[in-house]
Order: C-alpha cells, then structure tokens, then sequence
C-alpha cells in the first residue's frame, strides 16, 4: 500500500520508512527529552543548594560556637580567630617565644602572606600596630615590645613593672576596653593612647641612656617612629570589646588582604 502512495502525498520524515510514526512522536519525545533533562539539572541544582545551605549551616553552628565560647569579643579578638593565631602565650613563653612563633606563622618565604581581616574594626594600620605591639627584637624601628608586660590575651602580666611613670613599680594595667578612658596612667597625665605610647617611648630613651634611672630594660627595646606610634594606637582601638551580635559580625564581614612583611628589617 504505502508503495502506491504518492511521495508528494506522504507525510515528511527524516526516517523515511517510518513515516507515520515520525510525525506525532518526534515533539513527543522532544519534550519527553526536555522534562528528562530539567529534572536531571533539578536534582543537580537542589544538590548543589542542599549541600550550600547545609555548609552554610555548619558555618553558622560554628561562629556560632566561636561567638559564645569567646572570651573576649573585640575587632582584634575576630582578627585572631579568622586566622586562627594563638591568642596567648604557651606554658613558660616570654615576649620572644611568642614573637618567634608568629613569625614563623606569618613569615612565608616569599615574605607575601594573605590575612584575613574583619572589615570593621581592624584596618591595616592595626594589623601593623599588632605586629609592632607583639615584636620585640629587630633593627632600628618599628619595636614595641609591648608583650613583655602586656601579655596576651589578656594586656596584663599583673605585675608591677617600674616604666618611668612613677618613683616605684607600678602595677601593669590592662589595655583591654581603653575606649571608656579618657585619660591614661594611674596619674592621668597622658590625654590620649599616642601620648601614653610616646611616654613610653621616651622613657626608653631614658632607660638606655641611664641605667640608674631604674627604668627597666624592656622599656628600653622599645623604638617606635611617629606614624608606627600612630599605628600601634590605632591597633589599641581594636581592643574595645563588642556585644556578642556585633562581634559576630566581625566574624563573618571578612576582607582578604595579601599583606607584604619584611620580617628581616
Ligand atoms: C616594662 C613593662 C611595660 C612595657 C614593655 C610596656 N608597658 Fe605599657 N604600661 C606599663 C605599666 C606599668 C603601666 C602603668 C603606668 C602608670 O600608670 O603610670 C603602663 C601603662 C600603659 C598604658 C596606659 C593604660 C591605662 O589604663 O592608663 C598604655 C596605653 C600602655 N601602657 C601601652 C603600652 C604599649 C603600646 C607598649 C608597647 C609599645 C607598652 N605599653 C609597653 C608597663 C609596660
């Protein structure tokens, strides 16, 4: 029968010989193809939501644990946890330990490393008032010292120390919080962070040039320019504790910022 059909009167079809078939089945299929493929991307795309949503998740019990567990909850506390640097000394850790041991972990050899740093808060003239802060040892500048009495975490080694500021040793206080001070010293004489941190500069000064002064000798390492004052400042700013919610998001609103430190100068 189908040999008498005229070709003209035949339905078109790519198969030729199978002509009836083609005509209704072909947008079938096509659309059979169409659903098979949008339910194939469906599961893929609910997969790759699933496991976003639940890492998200996991990342939210986490800081969520980090934020309830902190002790302290200040712009430098989240710096130190997003880097996950050691907050405090170790069992029998002076200044140096501690400084050594930073450097090592901050030090590549390419001297090229990449912080993290919360976006608020802690700007990158803290960070290099950190590094400052902590360092206690190195040519000329950029030397403050300042763990050997502040120590980590918590700014105090609660002990007295003889700095310069008064005829006997004077208890080390806490640099934690200074934002609620509006003067510094147990005498008040300094009105602002960068005149406490220049009086300490000076003293070193009088430490080195007189021995008897009784000035101790870690006042006397400490050797900080102008601008590296005013950093080292700026970085005592990042130590005013947050409420927990604050803190949070310090936490999560991360800029990464490759940072290049010369540690041999
Ligand atoms: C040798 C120990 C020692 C070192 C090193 C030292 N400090 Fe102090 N710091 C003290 C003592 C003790 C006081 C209290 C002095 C006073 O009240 O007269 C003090 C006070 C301060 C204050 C005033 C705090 C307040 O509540 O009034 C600031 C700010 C400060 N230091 C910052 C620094 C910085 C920054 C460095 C490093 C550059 C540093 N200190 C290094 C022992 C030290």
């Amino acid at each position: 029968m189908s040999n008498t059909t005229p070709t003209h009167l035949a339905p078109r079809s790519r198969s030729g010989d199978r002509p009836m078939e083609s005509d209704s089945a072909t947008p079938r299929r096509r659309r059979l193809c169409l659903v098979a493929l949008a339910v194939r991307v469906g599961i893929v795309l609910s997969g790759v939501l699933f496991v976003t949503v639940w890492r998200h998740a996991v990342a939210q019990t986490q800081s969520g644990r980090v934020v309830s567990d902190a002790k302290y909850t200040s712009p430098y506390d989240a710096f130190m946890k997003m880097n996950r640097l050691r907050e405090g000394f170790a069992n029998n850790e002076d200044a140096s330990d501690y400084w050594g041991f930073m450097e090592s972990r901050l030090g590549n050899q390419a001297g090229r490393i990449l912080i993290k740093r919360p976006v608020k808060g802690f700007s990158d003239d803290a960070f290099r008032g950190w590094l400052m802060f902590i360092r206690p040892y190195g040519n000329a500048t950029g030397i403050g010292n300042c763990t050997a009495c502040h120590t980590v975490p918590d700014f105090t080694d609660r002990a007295k120390h003889l700095i310069g500021t008064t005829k006997q040793p004077i208890d080390t206080p806490t640099l934690r919080d200074l934002g609620k001070k509006q003067a510094y010293f147990q005498d008040g004489s300094a009105k602002s962070l960068e005149a406490a941190i220049n009086r300490h500069v000076e003293n070193s000064r009088v430490s080195q040039q007189n021995k008897r002064s009784g000035v101790e000798v870690e006042v006397g390492k400490i050797a900080l320019t102008e601008a590296e004052v005013g950093q080292v400042a700026e970085f005592l700013r990042s130590l005013n504790s947050v409420d927990r919610a604050s803190f949070r998001e310090y936490l999560v609103d991360v800029e990464i910022q490759p940072v290049e430190i010369d540690f041999s100068e």
